[in-house]
């Protein structure tokens, strides 16, 4: 029990940041369509509320939103999932996402939402889940195809031309009303989709700061003990590691390797268990970084080296704003200053300034 007091007293960790920062981590596999778990968020979120979804309900929609595609692993497959209104093999990355998140105990609430978040109405309805589940999936699954219907009509054109296509998705998802998707909520979508607002509100920003306000879903309204850090951390470490088969586990060998350096160099359990949490993030600006880059077959070279560099800033970055509070918010901050004034320092020697 004295463990844990002093734990809980060195690491302040707000969950909602911290699940907020793990969905805008896992947010950057899209690559070249970031954000799209937000947008999903969003958009489920503004038809639940149409729908007359209880508070609670739509917190835990908003937040299920954000994990959907957490079973993604590459910039690849997501862009394959954005690529027609039933993918081929969909089902693997939910498969992968419900393992991964029923293994964790902060989110395993979510777990059978993103098994079955592209299962067509007609299975999902007889499948034998409680109804708020079913309720949550079926609504996120709708959202997930209207974020694919946004892509394909608006595709390298302004984002706001959109709203020129509202008649086209409405159309779309009306025609597969009751087969594909839940009958009311199809109805109550087709009535959002053809509002212009509600495309012009779909600002990334603005969405996360719903997220923050949220208070009635329970389980994300404390503050994480280490525990539950490691575990959020480990969960963020193995979609990491799973973008770069070469580095099998990885993130946990770094981690555990830091942690036994850290005791063997006089620091205390509390303090060798933040380095720990530090190093199964050490990499997750990966996630943001093309598969050809982290898959190329040779030196990097120019532009491909410049991506591959940006990755630790990028997690500098994520550590930030996971532990704004803590220790290791503060090494990150800390590693940033030293990194701007090693570039000044290398580009006054180099008589760039
Ligand atoms: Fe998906
Ligand atoms: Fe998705
Ligand atoms: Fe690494």
């Amino acid at each position: 029990m004295n463990s844990e007091r002093h734990y809980t007293s060195d690491v302040v960790v707000d969950t909602r940041q911290a699940f907020l920062t793990i969905a805008r981590a896992l947010d950057f596999v899209g690559i070249d369509d970031v954000h799209h778990a937000h947008r999903v968020a969003y958009i489920a979120y503004e038809c639940g509320q149409l729908l007359h979804w209880p508070d609670i309900k739509l917190e835990k929609t908003y937040f299920a939103a954000l994990l959907h595609d957490s079973g993604v692993t590459s910039s690849k497959e997501h862009l394959r999932l954005l690529g027609a209104m039933r993918p081929d093999d969909a089902q693997a990355h939910c498969d992968r996402g419900y393992a991964a998140l029923k293994a964790n105990r902060l989110l395993s609430g979510f777990a059978e939402i993103v098994r079955y978040h592209h299962t067509p109405w007609s299975e999902l309805k007889d499948l034998e889940i409680d109804e708020e589940t079913r309720d949550i999936t079926a609504l996120i699954h709708l959202s997930d195809r209207v974020d694919f219907l946004r892509a394909r009509y608006a595709h390298e054109t302004h984002p706001e031309a959109v709203t020129l296509y509202e008649g086209l998705i409405a159309e779309n998802i009306l025609s597969k009303k009751g087969t594909l998707f839940e009958p009311n909520f199809t109805d109550a979508m087709a009535q959002l989709v053809n509002i212009d607002g509600f495309w012009f509100a779909m600002d990334y920003d603005r969405i996360e700061a719903i997220g923050l306000e949220f208070q009635s879903y329970k389980p994300f309204n404390h503050t994480l003990d280490i525990h539950e850090v490691k575990d959020l951390a480990l969960f963020l470490a193995n979609i990491v590691d799973a973008k770069s088969p070469f580095t099998y586990h990885h993130s946990q060998k770094v981690a555990s390797i830091a942690k036994m350096l850290a005791l063997d160099c006089g620091l205390d359990e509390t303090n060798s268990d933040m380095v720990y949490v530090a190093g199964l993030l050490h990499d997750v600006g990966k996630l943001r970084t093309p598969d050809e880059i982290l898959y190329k077959d040779g030196p990097l070279e120019g532009v491909e080296l410049s991506i591959m560099k940006r990755h630790s800033v990028d997690t500098m970055i994520t550590l930030d704003h996971f532990f704004p509070d803590s220790k290791i918010g503060q090494w990150a901050a800390n590693h940033h200053e030293k990194i701007r004034r090693l570039r000044l320092s290398l580009s006054i020697k180099g008589g760039t300034a």
